[in-house]
């Protein structure tokens, strides 16, 4: 069985990529093939990346590839332990289709409200539409490093009824600068913060052995 997850977002540049990229390197060093399917053809973020990523000789190889619509991203998804859709922002439908594709959904979010708003706002439209409210998970992305505003943060969705995923990934030069390389942001020149990264990246891995637990049982 195919394990999909599906990197979604009402706005643009919240981490969606960056965390499709992060998953993926994680799932292939665990030994699962993967696929991250780019579904954001008018960025092609992680299509670019991966050719980034093979000019350097970044080691494990990823597998990438552009799609302009989920149904043919699914299609050959039989064939990987892992498909991972990397969605475009302030796509209502697609975001949908990638929602109900999905056994498990991210939202990565920011820790001001203006980030955290729009966030919610999606996650109820997606649970309006049908979606259960299990499968949707936030992730803390470029976090400031305050544990009082990540504390609020996190209180302001666990009371709109989501879970939070474990670990965050602060604002850093350095994942800047190992994307620009084809690094994931588990492969950075520094310790501290791939180990960062890293927790949250295991917190996915825990979630989605949670729900398949339960569909299991
Ligand atoms: N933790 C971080 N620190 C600094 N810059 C980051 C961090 N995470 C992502 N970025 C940068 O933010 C921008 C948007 O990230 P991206 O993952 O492409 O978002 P999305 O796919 O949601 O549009 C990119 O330029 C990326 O390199
Ligand atoms: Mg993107």
């Amino acid at each position: 069985m195919t394990y999909t997850i599906g990197m979604v977002s009402q706005k643009g540049g919240v981490g969606k990529s960056t965390l499709a990229r992060m998953m993926a390197r994680e799932f292939v060093a665990g030994g699962l093939t993967t696929k991250i399917a780019d579904l954001d053809t008018q960025q092609q973020t992680c299509a670019h990346w991966a050719g980034r990523r093979a000019e350097n000789g970044v080691t494990p190889e990823m597998q990438v590839q552009s799609f302009a619509s989920v149904k043919t991203a699914l299609e050959d998804a039989p064939r990987f332990d892992a498909l991972i859709l990397d969605g475009k922002p302030n796509a209502s439908e697609q975001t949908m289709e990638i929602a109900k594709a999905s056994d498990l959904i991210v939202i990565p979010t920011g820790q001001t409200i203006d980030d955290l708003h729009p966030g919610v706002v999606l996650a109820h439209s997606l649970r309006k539409k049908g979606i259960s409210p299990e499968k949707i998970a936030f992730a803390m992305f470029k976090t400031t490093g305050s544990e009082r505003e990540n504390a609020a943060a996190r209180q302001y969705l666990a009371e709109a009824g989501y879970l939070v995923l474990d670990g965050e990934v602060s604002v850093s030069t350095a994942y800047g600068s190992a994307s620009d390389m084809g690094k994931a942001i588990t492969e950075t020149s520094f310790r501290t913060l791939n180990d960062r990264a890293a927790r949250l990246a295991q917190s996915v891995i825990d979630k989605m052995a949670e729900l398949q637990e339960r569909q299991v049982a």
